[in-house]
């Protein structure tokens, strides 16, 4: 854990990642800031398993923004912590996955420092992570990439644009978080910028959770294959990537076809 700020009047915010719901998968240093805080504030992605983890007298408040629609602006969390810790508390801000990668972070530490608060970060295991180990790959690999992308399917503008004429090379891997709805979006950019149909796609849903689930299609069958799944749960999407099994009967297929 790494304390990037000490101001010693006051109280203390550990801006720390809870990881992808797996409460196996939490960092020693997650749990131990979580045991020793006084206020959880957590997004609303955190489970269950891992919110129960906090210590007895901690007060847990439900910060959480849902899709599209923000149901919590971020002036008032910010407004909270800030508050809480002014009033002395050891404060947890609980963010899913690892607080670094889309999660607003900047935002947060900006206002704790205006107010001179000391904080820190505690990394987690972010959701790339969990849904490549979750389907039995690599996000890099000799010989296939040598570059990852982590890529976020919407922005304060709606659909988010990137260079999807690099994503487009063959061989490119991507890990899109908040892709479900720009899924349409997301296959006539990247076909529109000469993208092979069948590059594959695997969607990881409730990754590291009991109830994960595993839909791998191609990119020409995104839209449809996702309308179908019926997916409701976080999902993150690895574009360039289709589970291990499905990868090996390829090849057996190729093989035995050749
Ligand atoms: C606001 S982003 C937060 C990402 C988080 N900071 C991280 O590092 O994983 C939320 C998105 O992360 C992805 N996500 C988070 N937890 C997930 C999980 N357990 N399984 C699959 N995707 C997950 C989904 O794409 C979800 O829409």
């Amino acid at each position: 854990m790494t304390t990037q700020h000490v101001d010693n009047t006051t109280g203390q915010i550990d801006f720390v990642g809870a990881g992808p719901g797996d409460p196996e998968l939490l960092t020693v240093a997650a749990l131990r800031a979580f045991e020793a805080a006084d206020v959880v504030l957590h997004d609303r992605l955190i489970s269950d398993e891992v919110l129960i983890l906090a210590g007895a007298s901690a007060k847990l408040v439900d910060v959480g923004k849902a899709g599209f629609g923000p149901s919590w602006d971020q002036g008032d969390i910010n407004d909270l912590l800030v508050a809480h810790g002014q009033n002395g508390n050891r404060v947890v801000r609980l963010k899913s996955g690892d607080p670094t990668v889309f999660g607003r972070l900047d935002e947060e530490i900006e206002a704790v420092e205006a107010a001179g608060l000391s904080w820190s970060i505690v990394p987690g295991i972010t959701a790339a992570s969990a849904a490549v180990a979750g389907i039995g790959q690599s996000l890099t690999r000799r010989g296939r990439n040598s570059s990852i992308r982590f890529l976020t399917g919407h922005d304060m503008k709606g659909f988010a644009d990137h260079d999807w004429a690099a994503l487009a090379r063959r061989g490119e891997v991507a890990a899109i978080y908040m892709g479900k709805k720009s899924a349409r979006f997301i296959q006539g950019r990247l076909i529109m910028h000469g993208a092979v149909r069948n590059t594959p796609i695997t969607l990881v849903e409730n990754a590291s959770r009991p109830d994960q689930r595993v839909l791998a299609t191609t990119l020409d069958r995104l839209p449809a294959d996702l309308a179908q799944a019926d997916m409701n749960g976080p999902a993150l999407t690895l574009y360039g990537l289709a589970p291990r099994e499905a990868v090996q009967a390829l090849t057996e297929f190729n093989k035995e076809h050749a």
